[in-house]
């Protein structure tokens, strides 16, 4: 069976790295927005850019599960909505979701920061203190119900379906 995984937890929780070695052992597309923001436009915001980006390679990861290709999604992935239509969409195509939440406390995460910024810089982003916090603000983080995979809700109120929350989320989706 055909599978999607996708990647949840803060910067520097080791997405990445663990993405690369499910692209490996699964022989699965890895889709990392980061590694397409900085050579298409040099920055990793850019004017919800990285929305657009987001939403073509959902598109793209659904229909590489519709060839029977297996795919990593290595997005952030903080919201809980984010991550049920995410699986929603791909359980509609008859695939297997499979969510991997890689957790991290704060001090390990700016070590991680820092290290990642002094070895690598060609392949990340600076990032501020007030961007660490900020996502220690945002970020939902999954329950047990979310975690065991248990019956997935509905969209929330006033969304028809999770695909039509989907195309707003990431307006190039559809
Ligand atoms: N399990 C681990 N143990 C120790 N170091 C790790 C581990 N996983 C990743 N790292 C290191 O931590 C840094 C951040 O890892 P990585 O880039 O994979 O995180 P990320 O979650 O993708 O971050 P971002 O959200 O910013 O893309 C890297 O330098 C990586 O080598
Ligand atoms: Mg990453």
């Amino acid at each position: 069976m055909t599978t999607l995984f996708l990647m949840v937890g803060l910067p520097g929780a080791g997405k990445t790295t663990r993405a690369r070695q499910l692209a490996e052992e699964h022989g699965a597309l890895r889709l990392t927005p980061d590694e397409w923001m900085l050579p298409l436009f040099g920055e990793a915001e850019a004017d919800g850019k990285r929305d657009v980006l987001e939403g073509r390679m959902l598109w793209l990861a659904l229909e590489a599960i519709k060839v029977g290709t297996n795919v990593v999604v290595d997005y952030g992935c903080w919201s809980r909505h984010e991550r049920s239509a995410i699986r929603w969409l791909a359980e509609a195509e008859g695939a297997r979701f499979r969510m991997i939440y890689l957790p991290l406390d704060a001090e390990t995460q700016r070590a991680r920061i820092t290290d990642r910024w002094a070895t690598a810089a060609g392949e990340t982003f600076p990032m501020t203190e007030a961007d660490i916090l900020h996502g220690w603000a945002q970020f939902e983080e999954p329950d047990a119900a979310e975690l065991e995979r248990g019956a997935i809700s509905g969209p929330p109120p006033g969304w028809v379906s999770w695909r039509e929350w989907a195309a707003t989320r990431w307006p190039s989706f559809t």
